[in-house]
């Protein structure tokens, strides 16, 4: 099935609602312990990116796994940093070390030249140019960088597609269950994702499908 890209910003107030308000905690508490089998030699303290941070449940479940790390959460839509700001204030223990930055990547004024970690869940999907992303890993990461990118991939079939929205957002609003298939319609396969790591120059990274619908993209800077 070709790809058929969605909008990149998530920027309506009705869209970035149901996002926030959805019931993601089985998969982005997979993304975390993910995180932890796949680098468990990882430095306690760290200065982390996470790219197209949304309403920032994974960042904040990240910060609560890692007392040590420092985030810098970049989105460009201002409705959903809305929705970050707000379950920042709900935890404000987490919020001291999480930082909400409004920018369209690329261009975002991201503070740091470099970074320990670089996170990015279900971002890569809304980029009509993948190299965005790789480019901006490639611009902010060092020698030991640890990336771990998780995202959606495209079913082979629409059929495939749709099936998959009733299965994991039957229950959830009109918008999000829609929103849900034109990612999966959006998303990359695999071996597309290996075609861009490769493009730029970053083969020391490798692709791995974890779900019926995820995929996870990992590796340390050489
Ligand atoms: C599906 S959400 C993922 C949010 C969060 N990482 C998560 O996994 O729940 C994708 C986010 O990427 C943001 N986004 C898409 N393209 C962007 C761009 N070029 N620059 C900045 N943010 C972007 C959208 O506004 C949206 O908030």
């Amino acid at each position: 099935m070709k790809r058929i890209p969605e909008p990149e910003l998530m920027d309506t107030e009705e869209q970035a609602r149901a996002y926030a308000a959805a019931d993601f905690s089985e998969a982005h508490q997979s993304y975390v312990t993910l995180f932890n089998q796949t680098f468990p030699k990882r430095p306690a303290r760290a200065a982390v990116l996470d790219l197209g941070c949304g309403p920032a449940d994974v960042t904040l479940r990240f910060a609560k796994a890692n007392p040590g790390y420092a985030f810098h959460a970049v989105d460009g839509s201002a409705a959903m940093l809305s929705f970050a700001r707000q379950a920042l204030q709900s935890q404000r223990a987490l919020a001291k070390r999480v930082r909400l930055i409004e920018g369209y990547i690329p261009g975002a004024p991201i503070p740091r030249k470099k970074y320990d970690v670089i996170l990015s869940s279900n971002f890569l999907h809304h980029l009509h140019d993948p190299m965005v992303l790789w480019r901006c890993v490639r611009r902010y990461a060092k020698t030991g960088t640890r990336v771990f990118v998780t995202d959606l991939f495209r079913p082979t079939h629409r059929a495939k597609a749709k099936a998959l929205v009733r299965k994991y957002s039957g229950g959830e609003a009109p918008i999000l269950k829609r929103d849900f298939y034109h990612s999966l319609l959006a998303a990359f396969t695999p071996s597309e994702i290996e075609d861009q790591l490769e493009e730029a120059g970053l083969e020391p990274l490798l692709v791995r499908v974890v779900s019926d619908r995820h995929l996870m993209i990992f590796g340390e800077i050489p």
